[in-house]
This record gives C-alpha cells, structure tokens and sequence, in this order.
C-alpha cells in the first residue's frame, strides 16, 4: 500500500479521500459502487438494511476534491471480531490505492478497538482482492469449498490479527 495510512489520503501527503459513515442518502450511490463486482449481490436494500444494523458499519471514501464516492467499506463488529462485509472501489478509480487506503482504515480501527482480529472470506477467483488482503498481512486460514454459485466456487477464508501486524508496518 506504499506507505499509505488512513490519515493521510493515500498520497502520503494531502488527502485525496476522507472517510464518512454512510446514510440513507447514499442508498443509490452505495448500490452503484457495489456493481463494480460483477460476483456482487449487494443491492440498494442490502445497504438499507446493514444501515438499520447496530453491529455494521457501512463507510463510505469520498474524493476530496470533487466529492465523488469512490468506494465503500462494511463491517461488523461482534463479540470483539471484526468481520469485513463488503468493499469495493468505484470501478473507474480502481487501482489507484482506494482499497488498499480503506482497508489500512479498518486495520487501524481494529487496533482502536481492541479488535482480536478480522475475518473475511473472498472468492478464490478473485485475484484483485486476494492480492491486497495479502499485502496488508492477512492470512489465509481455511477455506469453504463449493461456497459460491451453488457450488461453483470455493470461499478463501482469511485473517488478520492485530498483535501480529499493523497497518503499514
Ligand atoms: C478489490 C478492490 C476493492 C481493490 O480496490 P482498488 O482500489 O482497485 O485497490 P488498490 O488500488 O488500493 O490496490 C491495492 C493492491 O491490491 C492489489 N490489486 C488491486 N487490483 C488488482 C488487480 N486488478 N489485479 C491484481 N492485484 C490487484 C495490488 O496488490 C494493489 O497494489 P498495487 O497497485 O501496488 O499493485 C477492487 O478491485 C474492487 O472493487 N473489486 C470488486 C469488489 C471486490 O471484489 N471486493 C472484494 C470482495 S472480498
């Protein structure tokens, strides 16, 4: 993630991207980044009903200079684990260190809270996705074979602990 820390957008410097709770206004917006996973099923409801959830928080990255949602983040936070839901990176800024920036925000959030580690399963075809989890220290920890399409795709289940590494380092 080239150095990148929440704090500083990415860039090391300034900021390119700030990071805000999501509300309701952001249904459609919301629904639109996510169709950047063309594996996705997450829909304008899907959002409205993690917004009604104690446990999830839906965030948002914002580019600073013209306000556009450039990507999403959502996790749970239950009995002292993290659990990642969704991320995405509006597909026309992908590969510009949205994801990675996202991801360093839930890393250092683990740390604020006292988090024991963070879960997440992603599809085993998903090179994008299995590349950055892997640049940021997560390991995979098993796997859910047939878990996807009804049996087409196995889940690659992987962590991250807090003790062992930190965000950047
Ligand atoms: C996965 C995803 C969120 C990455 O977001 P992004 O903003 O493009 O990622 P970044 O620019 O921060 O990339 C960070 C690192 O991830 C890896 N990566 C990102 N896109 C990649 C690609 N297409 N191929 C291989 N590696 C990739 C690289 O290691 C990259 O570092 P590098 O650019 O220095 O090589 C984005 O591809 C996406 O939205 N995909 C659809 C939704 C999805 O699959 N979500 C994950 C569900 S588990």
């Amino acid at each position: 993630m080239n150095g990148a820390r929440p704090g500083d957008g990415g860039d090391g410097g300034g900021s390119r991207w700030r990071i805000r709770a999501a509300t309701a206004a952001d249904l459609e917006t919301l629904a639109r980044v996510a169709a950047s996973d063309p594996h996705g099923s997450w829909t304008r409801q899907s959002f409205a009903s993690e917004l009604g959830l104690a446990w999830s928080n839906v965030q948002v990255a914002e580019d600073v200079g013209d306000g556009t949602v450039v990507g999403l983040l959502v996790w749970w936070l239950v009995a002292g684990e993290i659990q990642l839901q969704n991320l995405a990176t509006r597909s026309d800024r992908q590969r510009r260190g949205v994801g990675a920036w996202l991801m360093a925000h839930l890393l250092e959030e683990a740390e604020k809270l006292g988090a024991t580690r963070i879960q997440l399963e992603v599809r085993s075809s998903n090179v994008a996705a299995l590349a950055l989890y892997r640049k940021l220290g997560f390991e995979v920890v098993g796997e859910r074979p047939g878990y996807y399409d009804a049996g087409e795709e196995d889940a690659v289940l992987m962590d991250w602990v807090p003790t062992k590494q930190g965000p950047g380092r």
